[in-house]
């Protein structure tokens, strides 16, 4: 396994196709809106396997100069369950690091949750349901 930043049209298809499967389809979303309108002011993230397959993907952006902030972490659903989000986490923590931020912020769904704790995130409150039905929390960590 390894981390790219998608960076060719055949980077981004793996990678929206990855976002969209596993946080779009299984709620009959339609195409396209995996896709974000500051998608192109943000630090993606994509974990390849062995084949050079898209495992897992997320997102970085800055909401100013002390936050960063994480969007659409989602490891593809054969290899969820092994631990393997904690890496893309460590990556877009490092280069919010690298860029001064002092704090991460995101929206996590309720099953995801524990994941984020596990890594030092703490719950803020709770917030939106999306799709009528994924309640999320925001959290936050420290740097
Ligand atoms: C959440 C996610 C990124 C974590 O990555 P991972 O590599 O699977 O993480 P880990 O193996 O370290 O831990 C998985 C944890 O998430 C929980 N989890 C995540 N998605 C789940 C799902 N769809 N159903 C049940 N549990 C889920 C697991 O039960 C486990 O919880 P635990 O720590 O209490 O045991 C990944 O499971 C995923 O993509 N899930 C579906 C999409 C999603 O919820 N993305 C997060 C949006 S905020």
């Amino acid at each position: 396994m390894r981390i790219i930043e998608p960076a060719t049209e055949a980077d981004f298809e793996q990678y929206y196709q990855l976002r969209y499967d596993v946080l779009r389809a299984p709620w009959q979303q339609p195409p396209g809106t995996e896709r974000a309108s500051d998608d192109d002011r943000a630090i993606h993230a994509m974990l390849l396997d062995p084949e050079n397959r898209a495992a897992g993907v997320c997102r970085l952006h800055f909401e100013n100069e002390e936050e960063g902030q994480l969007r659409f972490m989602a490891i593809r659903e054969d290899l969820q369950n092994q631990g393997l989000g904690k890496y893309l986490l460590h990556y877009l923590e490092d280069k919010a690091r690298d860029a001064g931020c002092k704090y991460i912020t995101l929206q996590a769904r309720e099953l995801a949750v524990n994941f984020y704790k596990r890594y030092g995130y703490k719950v803020v409150k709770k917030t939106h349901l999306l799709f009528g039905s994924i309640q999320h929390y925001q959290m936050e960590k420290y740097l």
